[in-house]
Formats: C-alpha cells, structure tokens, sequence
C-alpha cells in the first residue's frame, strides 16, 4: 500500500470509530418490553461497516471549517438510514440475505417482524438526530438538512431505485445508471450536500462536490454489481459467488459483463477526480478516497 493509501485507510478507520461511538451514544436503549427492538436497532447500526458515508460528509464538513459536532450528528443521521436500507434490502421479500458486515442479518439474529421495525425505528431516529437544535443552531438549515436526507431517502431516491431494482430494468442502460444513482446514489451524494448545507461555498464549489456525489455514488454501485459476481464472501461479509445474476437482477454487470461494467468504473473514477480540480490541494483526500473507493475488496 502506498503512503497515501495507508495515510487515507487510517482515517477512514479514524473516521468509522468516531462515528461508531457517536451512534452508541445516540440511539436509544430501552428496559421495557421494546429493548428487543432497540438492540436490533443497536445490532444493525453499530455492526462493523465501513462508515463511508459519514467518512465523506465529514471530510466535506473538514474543507469548509464546519464544527465537527453538527457534521457528526448530520452524518450519524445518515448512516442511520443507510443502515435501515440494509436491514429491509436483506428481508426474504426483498434479496433475502443471511449475512451482513460478516454477522447474521437482522432478520435472521432476531425475526422477520423486528426487522421491518427496526429498520423503521432506525429511519424515524435518523430524523430525530438531524432535527435536534445540537445539530445545528439555526433552524432553517436544520429544515434544509431534513428535507435533503429525506429526499434522497424516499420514493425520489433510495426508496424508488429500491422499487425499480425488485422490478427489474426494462430498457436500456441509461435506465439501469437512474435506478443504481436512485437506489445508492443518493445516499452517498447527500453525504456531501449536507455539510454544503452548512457551509458557504462558492457556486463552483458547491457544484464541483454535487458533481462529485453524483459520480462516485454511481460508481459505488458498480463496484458493488462487480464484487457480487467476483468478490469474496469472507472478505465483504455478505452474499457473493453471482448473488445478484442468479436472482436476475439488471445492472452493469448482468447486462454487459464484468470487465464492460469495470471499464465503466475507471472512466467514472476519473471523471469523479476530475471534479475536485477547483479545490487544487485542499481536495487530495476526497481525490485519493476515490481510488481508494472504488478499489475496495470489501
Ligand atoms: C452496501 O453499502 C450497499 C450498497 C449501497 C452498495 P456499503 O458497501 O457502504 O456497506 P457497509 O455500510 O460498509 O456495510
Ligand atoms: C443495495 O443494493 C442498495 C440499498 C439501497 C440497500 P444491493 O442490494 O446490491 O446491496 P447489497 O449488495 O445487498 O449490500
Ligand atoms: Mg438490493
Ligand atoms: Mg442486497
Ligand atoms: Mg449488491
């Protein structure tokens, strides 16, 4: 691993624990009768993923000065959701996964029912934590913060290419590009929208990162379409071995093979770098993470 990579990998481990804590502080414990659902709650967020997500939003937050407080719980919202997504993606009425980040999946650790609640309880907390007034102390950026992470939650995003993904694709790749930038695009692109929400950058700057979002999201997918028919399962801790081909899923790769789907992930890497030229050095990390991304095993 180069010096760079080595540099970039410690902080986003950096990134995954101070985020991991944050969670463990913020979502709910219970005594009663309902600590059944705030431990899946606790089982599904607080298992070891990678935390990208947060990573980016707090490393935009970092370009721009914000205070680190509001950026963490502005990101721990979103890792919220995103764990939300898994948990209900894995459900038998939706893929039907056993393992996630290397342990059971919730469904399988607890039951189908505690899983559908605790993927709502875990999207309604994501709202709780971003409305607090500790996120931010004025309340209109706290209402653009909601709007923004519910937008790319929804039927306009994650939740819609959710619906287009079950359904299957039926056109050309154009459709495939809208349901993957829908489905996990999003997500990762509000990652960036939301501390831009804080700041104030300039018009170039704000459209550079959305830009950015944009293409690393979809390359994001990509990757993960590949990992499916090639990766290892130890190494990413779900399904892989053709999972998605097998359930006849559309996406890059079932549609046009794995070496077209990667060749489409390197013009995407570096159309995504290309974007931070406006911030010179002071875009290294993101421009790093990109490869460091897209390159991932796991
Ligand atoms: C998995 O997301 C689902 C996709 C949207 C591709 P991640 O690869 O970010 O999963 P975790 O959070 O690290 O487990
Ligand atoms: C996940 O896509 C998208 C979500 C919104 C959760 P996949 O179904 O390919 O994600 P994995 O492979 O199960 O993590
Ligand atoms: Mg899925
Ligand atoms: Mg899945
Ligand atoms: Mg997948």
């Amino acid at each position: 691993m180069s010096a760079t990579a080595s540099m970039l990998a410690q902080r986003i481990a950096k990134a995954a624990d101070v985020v991991t804590v944050a969670l463990d502080e913020l979502l709910p414990r219970a005594d009663g009768p309902e600590s059944r659902l705030t431990e899946a709650m606790r089982y599904a967020a607080l298992g070891p993923g990678k935390r990208l997500r947060p990573f980016f939003a707090m490393e935009t937050g970092r370009l721009f000065d914000l205070p680190e407080r509001s950026v963490l719980r502005a990101a721990c919202a979103l890792e919220c959701v995103h764990a939300y997504s898994l948990v209900h993606d894995d459900l038998p009425c939706m893929d039907d996964d056993d393992l996630r980040r290397g342990r059971p999946t919730v469904h399988k650790a607890y039951d189908e029912a505690t899983a559908v609640l605790a993927g709502d309880g875990l999207l309604t907390e994501a709202f709780e934590i971003m409305a607090h007034p500790d996120t931010h102390q004025d309340g209109e950026v706290r209402a653009e913060l909601v709007r923004r992470l519910a937008v790319a939650s929804g039927a306009r995003g994650m939740v819609g290419g959710q619906m287009i993904d079950l359904l299957g694709v039926h056109g050309d790749l154009g459709a495939v590009a809208r349901m993957q930038r829908m489905k996990t695009g999003a997500l990762i692109a509000v990652a960036f929208e939301l501390p831009l929400t804080m700041a104030r950058p300039s018009d170039s700057e704000r459209h550079a990162l959305t830009a950015f979002g944009r293409d690393i999201g979809l390359a994001y997918q990509i990757v993960d379409d590949v990992l499916d028919a090639e990766g290892d399962t130890e190494a990413l801790g779900k399904a892989a071995g053709g999972k998605d081909a097998e359930r006849g899923k559309t996406n890059y790769v079932t549609l046009l093979g794995v070496e077209a789907a990667k060749e489409r992930v390197n013009l995407l890497t570096a159309q995504t770098k290309a974007h931070l030229d406006v911030f010179g050095d002071r875009g290294e990390i993101l421009r790093s993470a990109v490869d460091f991304v897209l390159d991932r095993k796991s």
